[in-house]
Order: structure tokens, then sequence, then C-alpha cells
């Protein structure tokens, strides 16, 4: 490194340490370049929803209204703790998007309104900052998104133990979290759980009796726990077993010891991946008076202050406009509902698939929520190699390989490819 010298040790060790591909975007390139030289390949790398002519899914009233801000809208500085407005227009948009006779519960609980930040990640980084020091131990799942080493174990240098979500017959199971939280309890003073459901890169959501499983164990918590919830993917639910919403209303209101904080943004929830808007809440065990929730929120104000000062201004104004006019706020519920429909066909498509073959190699996680389907490798080649493969035969996938928990598997995301190619990607994908 040719500037080491300057360098402090946090300097050196990203430096040394951070994937900035985060395990996928590398993947991505290599597919992209055969995708260039190669009109059939097919690109099954990218996380975000496109249509199935491949161009990104847009919500043309959102984009309509980002066309008409004025410069004021999209240039001057957004407040720290995020516009009024917005903060406003997102809480009733996130108690919208659960159970009616669950929703005052929820509010009383939590700090909503939310505060606003840099994309989820950016919420993962401040949420990090505030609730751990440097050693702290955080409680993460076998199957997880390249980023969260990034963040957690990398940049914060949080202690991870690992647990496993994803078992190897492909089920989701909360059974080595729950009992790792109650012996944890008595040797630690402090711990936290990543959490993030529609699971990158399983796809896998829980079913009601599974999260009820985990409230029992939260309930019987005696040190502080904080658990991080990641919802990029809440309400991308394709079943009807699953909890198609974010978990957090199931987490708050258990126990004094646990605060569960959840981080959700624009990126998929309105298709504005790069607009860089994320959302904090913070959710207690009891309730809290008005003052202590504006503390909170003040707190989670200054950790955003002190990093990037503001989330982007011009994103907030037009979600805010669009969500507090009824007749946009209506469009924009219908485009989403087409958008969570096509996703929704293409899922049942590959899933089928899925289960129709039995032979092979690969085994499908029981995958029901989300942007992704996840493969896991029954022999011991490893995922990268099986990737490699794909490539050469015409498909892109991403690999997703956690050696500390047995997790070895190829991610296909069907967020991107049309669901006319389904059949194809199959094709090849079962060819390994
Ligand atoms: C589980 C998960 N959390 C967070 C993110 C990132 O969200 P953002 O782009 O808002 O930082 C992603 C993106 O792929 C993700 O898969």
């Amino acid at each position: 490194m040719i500037l080491e010298k300057y360098l402090s040790k946090k300097g050196q060790f990203l430096e040394n340490n951070v994937d900035l591909s985060a395990g996928t975007i590398a993947w991505g390139l290599k597919a992209k370049k055969r995708a260039k030289e190669n009109p059939d390949f097919i690109n099954a790398t990218t996380g975000t929803a496109t249509e199935d002519d491949g161009k990104l899914m847009v919500l043309p009233t959102l984009f309509d209204e980002l066309r008409q801000l004025t410069g004021d809208q999209l240039l001057a500085y957004a407040n720290m703790r995020g516009q009024y407005a917005f903060v406003q227009a997102w809480k009733r948009d996130t108690l919208e998007s659960y159970p009616v006779g669950m929703r005052k519960k929820t509010e009383e609980l939590s700090t909503l309104p939310v505060t606003a930040c840099g994309g989820l990640t950016g919420g993962l980084m401040l949420t990090g900052q505030v609730f751990f020091d440097l050693g702290d131990k955080l409680l993460a799942p076998n199957s997880r998104w390249g980023n969260v080493d990034n963040v957690f174990f990398k940049n914060q240098q949080l202690e991870e133990i690992p647990y496993q979500l994803v078992d190897q017959e492909g089920n989701l199971s909360l059974t080595d979290l729950n009992e790792k939280l109650i012996s944890l309890q008595k040797t630690e003073k402090k711990i936290g759980v990543y959490l993030n459901f529609p699971n990158n890169p399983s796809g896998i959501s829980p079913t009601l009796d599974q999260v009820k499983e985990l409230q029992k164990t939260l309930e019987s918590i005696t040190i502080p726990t904080i658990l991080l919830l990641d919802d990029a993917y809440e309400n991308y639910c394709y079943e009807n077993d699953v909890v198609n919403h974010s978990i957090f209303p199931y987490l708050v209101g258990l126990n004094e010891n646990v605060l569960a904080v959840k981080i959700d943004g624009a990126s998929k929830r309105y298709c504005a991946y790069g607009a860089r808007l994320g959302a904090i809440t913070v959710g207690f065990g009891l309730e809290k008076d008005e003052d202590e929730k504006a503390q909170i929120r003040e707190l989670m104000a200054k950790s955003a202050r002190t990093n990037t000062s503001s989330a982007p201004r011009g994103i907030q104004e037009a979600i805010t406009n669009v969500l507090i006019d009824p007749k946009k706020n209506d469009n924009i519920q219908k485009e989403k509902a087409r958008n969570l429909k096509v996703l929704s066909s293409r899922y049942k498509l590959i899933k089928k698939l899925g289960e129709e073959t039995t032979d092979n190699i690969l085994k499908p996680v029981k995958f029901n929520s989300g942007f992704f389907g996840y493969y896991l490798i029954k022999s011991q080649q490893p995922a990268t190699e099986i990737s490699s493969n794909l490539l050469e035969k015409g498909l892109g996938t991403v690999p997703f390989v956690n050696t500390s928990n047995g997790l070895n598997g190829i991610r296909v995301a069907f967020c991107s490819i049309s669901e006319e190619n389904i059949p194809k990607a199959f094709e090849i994908l079962y060819s390994t």
C-alpha cells in the first residue's frame, strides 16, 4: 500500500480486509462481460428487480415526481433527522404494511417516526456505532449478505458468533439462534443479533410459528440484547404460510432487555437503489413516553450528523409528495403490486422447476420470498467452481459460501431475469 505510513490502523485494516465486491459484484462483472460477448447469456447475478427486457423496474409515479422537483427540493440541505414530512409519511407507509391489529402497539413501542439515513447500509453502520464497541459480540446467520461482514466485522470489528439459519436440508431454522441466545446470556453482558428476512442470499422468510419461537426466547432474555433487523426486502413474499411483512411488530414489547432496531429504506421498497435513502426505527421492550422516544431519535440523528450529516434530500421530497397525495399514493401502490406480481410469477416458475427435478447435485433451499433462489451443493465441490462452470455454459450466478457453518451454495437472482429465460437458466443450472 503506497500510503501505508500515513494510514491509521483502521485504514490499514480496511485496505487489507474489506471486500468491495461484498462477494457479489465481482461475479456480476464477470457475467456482464460474458453477456456482452454472447447475446444468449443469462445474467442472474444482479440483486435489483428488472423488467423482462433487462431495464430496471422503476415506479413511474416516483420517477415523474423526481423529474418535477425544484432546485431547492433537490439541492438544499436536508434535516439531519430526515425531512419532517418525509419521516411522518414513511411512518404511515411502514405502519400500513403491518396487519391492522399490530399497528397501534408497534407505534406505541417504537420511535416512529423514523430517522433518515444513507441507504440501509448507512442505517446498519449508524446503528452499529450507537450500540456496539469494538470486540462486542454479534450473532450473525450462516446465510447472509456479504456487506454485513464489511460493516460489522471489518469496519466496526465486532466479534462474530455464527448461528445456523439455513440447515443442510435447506430449511429455515431459528433453533440454533434460540439456543445460542439462551446460553450466551450466562457469559455475556450484552449481545447483538443480525436478522434479515426475506433473507439474502437464501430467499427465506420465517413462518409465524418460527417467529413465535423466537419471541419466547426473547421474553426470557436477561441481558441487554439488540436485534438489528435488516428489512431490505420486506413485503416481497410469495407464499401464504410466511410472515409477509417485517417481523418488527413481533419483536417489540417482549422484554425490557430487548431492543429491536428496524432498518429499512427506499432501495427495494420503492425500487430506488441508488437514491441512498434508508430509515431507522428503534423498538422497545417496554413503553416509553414521548420525551424518551425523542431522546432516542436525537441520538440516532447525532450518529447520522457525525457520519454523513444527512440523508439525500431529493428522494425524501419525491417520496413524501407521492405518499401524501392520495391519488399518487394509490398509483404507486398499484405499480408496486404489479411488480410483485411479475416477481411472484418468476418465483413460481423457478420453484416449480426445482421441485420437479431431484436427481442432481443441487438442492434448492425452501425459498419463499425476496429476490433470490438459493441452491445448496450436495457434493464437496466448492460453489465458486460451479459458478465458474456455469459462466462458461451461459449463466451468471453468485456463489455464497460460509465455511464456518457448512453453507455451500449458489444464488440465482430471479429478480433480474425474464420469465421466458427461467427454463433455460434452470436447464443450465441443473446441467452442473
Ligand atoms: C440484505 C440486504 N441489506 C441491505 C442491502 C443494501 O441496501 P442499501 O442499498 O439501501 O444500502 C442489501 C442490498 O443488496 C441487502 O441485500
